[in-house]
Order: C-alpha cells, then structure tokens, then sequence
C-alpha cells in the first residue's frame, strides 16, 4: 500500500484535510494527530474499516479502541445512558486528554470494542483531529498510531517509521502537546474509576464530583486491569529500561556505578533524569564519555516537560544505540502517577528501589 504523507500546520487547516476526511469517510486508515499522542484512525461505525487497525498495528483483537468524536451529538448517538455526574465531567474537561468508559448502544460493531459492552469515548483538544472527524461526519476509532508494543508517536516522523506503507495517510502536524495518552475513566458506575492514568488527575476528577476510584489492576500484577490494553507489554524501545525509586542522593551514586560498570562492558547508556539531578551527576562522569547519553525531562518542580518527552527520549535512545536506559522515577502524585505508569511497563517491571 502506497502511504500518502500530509505536513500540516496547526494554523493552517483548510482544504489539505478534504482528502483523509474522505479516505476516512469510505472506509480507509488515517493517523493524525491529537494533543495527546498520534492516533491510527478509521471509520468505528465500519467493521471493515475497523479491522484494518488492528491489521496495520499488529494489535490484538481483544483490545478495544477509543472512539473519537468532535460533536456532543455523536455522544448522544452511540451510548445507551450517561451516569449523572459524567455531564458535569464532559462539559468541564472536553475536549481534552479523557476518555470515558461508558455503557454503547447497538450502533457499533463488536471489533471497536473488543466483544465489550462499553465504549471509550473521546473528544480530543487538537484542530486537525477535531476538523478531521466533523469533515468524516462519523466517530473515528483511533488507537495510539504505533506498532502494538512500541512507544506510543509523539511526532509525525515516528508515526512514518512505524506505519508507512500500513495505512491510507498520515498527517503529520508536528509535536504533540502531552506527550502520553489520555486518562481513561470508567464512568459506568455511580463512582467515577480511572482505568489507565493520564494528566488529567484523580485529584482533578475529584475536585470535580467528589469522588473518583483506581483500578487496583493498573498497578498489581496479580489482579487483571479492567482495561484490556493495560495488561500488554507497551511503550519498550529496544533498549533494557531500568528505574529507579527511593533516595535521592544513592539514586544517583548508583547511577554513577551503573554507568562505569555497563561503559566497561562496552556498553551505551541512556540516563533519564531531572535538570536537578544532571548538575549533581555531571561532576562525576568526565565530559567527553560518548557511551552516555543524558536525557534532561525538565525541572522536577514541572512534570508537564518530563510527560512530553518521555515517549520521545524512548525512540532517541534506541535510535542513539544506547543498550540500557536508566530512569530516576518521579513522585506517584498528579502527573507523577502516569509517568511512573508508563515507565514501569516500559521496563517491563524492572524497578529497583533504594
Ligand atoms: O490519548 C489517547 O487515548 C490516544 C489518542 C490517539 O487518542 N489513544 C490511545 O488509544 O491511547 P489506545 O488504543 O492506544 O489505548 C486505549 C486504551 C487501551 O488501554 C484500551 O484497553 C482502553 O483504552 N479501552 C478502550 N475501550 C475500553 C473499554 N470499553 N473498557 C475499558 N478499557 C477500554
Ligand atoms: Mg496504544
């Protein structure tokens, strides 16, 4: 399949997107961007169209996808009811970086949502994804435009490596403003549960309605996450991801040892940590080490920065060479708590805390 490549300036949409709304329209793939993460996109009204998806992605069916919508009338039009306290969340934090787990009418076949009864809908905060969907004129099942198991693209470049060739079009438009992929939130029950965490927080839904739980399966390996797509091996580079929690001061002792110990095994290392950290790190290793590669996530004071380079500093470390790549965890509160999330399964459980 020849892939067309669109470059799209946010402040530009105009004609350029006549041609995937189309695409869209008659059943093809197109992945775009949202402000979260790219999305892999096809019409969810279409089985056909649906299960090119997972065919481009090598996802498995059992995963169910998020339905994009840019209209509260394409809400109303694929759920069966809206629990009471969901208007006042939809109103407050749409569009944006949300998805809410609710109970679906008969309108969507069963590929969009793995054999569930439920359906994850979002409205994403992004011009082109919005412009795209209401020029399609129906709902766009959108997964994260990666191959499964691969981090999710934060820039077009990335979405191009993994999919050119595996769908109709690509649309790059540049950074993405999140940088992970959204909090999804079940909203079928009288008490709103975060199914996989994103930046908008448990402190923020509950500021909102008062109450908001946790899917104890997110974070225990013995309990299945009602989420489906939480229990697959996600996000890895190639590289091995190691990270580490506790003391601040042994954190980066141990870093230093890791370091000289991987160096002399002939190996490269990626170093994920904060500006902070960098300033107290650097004295200790000499400058012109080449087989270290620090990735600087911002000021600990300031999560936003570490959230939207994560995915990214991923893919550069494998694109670098590096062989291990050493992350300084982060405080499980606000953001912390899905940053920590995604980076653990980036490690595959790797965590060492000292
Ligand atoms: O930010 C995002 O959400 C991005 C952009 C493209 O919107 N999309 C995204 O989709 O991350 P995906 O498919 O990579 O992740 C969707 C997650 C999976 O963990 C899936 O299992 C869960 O949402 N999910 C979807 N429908 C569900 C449902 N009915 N019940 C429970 N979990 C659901
Ligand atoms: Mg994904």
């Amino acid at each position: 399949m020849k892939t067309k490549i669109i470059h799209l300036e946010k402040s530009q949409i105009g004609s350029e997107l006549d041609l995937p709304a189309k695409v869209l329209a008659e059943g093809g793939t197109v992945a775009f961007p949202t402000e979260t993460v790219y999305g892999l996109g096809a019409n969810a009204l279409d089985e056909v169209a649906v299960s090119k998806i997972y065919h481009a992605k090598g996802r498995p069916s059992d995963n169910p996808l998020i339905v994009h919508i840019a209209t509260w009338e394409m809400v109303d039009a694929l759920v069966a009811y809206k629990q009471p306290y969901v208007e006042r969340l939809m109103e407050t934090l749409w569009p944006g970086p949300i998805a809410f787990v609710m109970q679906k009418n008969e309108k969507l076949p069963a590929n969009v949502t793995g054999g569930l009864d439920t359906v994850a809908l979002r409205m994403p905060n992004h011009p082109i994804a919005l412009e795209l969907i209401k020029r399609a004129g129906v709902p766009i099942a959108a997964p994260s435009a990666n191959l499964s198991g691969k981090p999710s693209p934060t820039i077009g470049r990335y979405v191009v490596e993994d999919l050119d060739g595996r769908v109709d079009v690509i649309i790059d438009g540049g950074e993405v403003a999140v940088g992970i992929e959204s909090t999804v939130l079940d909203v079928t029950g009288p008490v709103p549960i975060i199914l996989r965490p994103g930046k908008i927080t448990r402190e923020i839904i509950e500021s909102l309605v008062g109450v908001c739980g946790l899917d104890p399966g997110i974070e225990s390996s013995d309990l299945a996450p009602k989420s489906p797509g939480m229990k697959y091996k996600h996000y890895a580079p190639n590289a091995e991801v190691v990270v580490y929690t506790g003391d601040h001061m042994r954190i980066l002792a141990a870093f230093e040892k890791e370091m000289n110990q991987l160096n002399q095994e002939g190996k490269k290392v990626g170093i994920m940590l904060f500006d902070e950290d960098l300033v107290v790190l650097e004295k200790l290793i000499p400058k012109e080490n080449d087989r270290v590669v620090f990735f600087t996530q911002g000021s600990q004071k300031q999560l936003d920065h570490f959230a939207n380079n994560l995915f990214r500093d991923l893919r550069r470390a494998d694109e670098l060479g590096c062989h291990v790549i050493l992350i300084k965890g982060v405080a499980e509160k606000d953001m912390g708590h899905a940053i920590m999330n995604r980076i653990i399964k980036a490690a595959e459980g790797r965590v060492i805390k000292i």
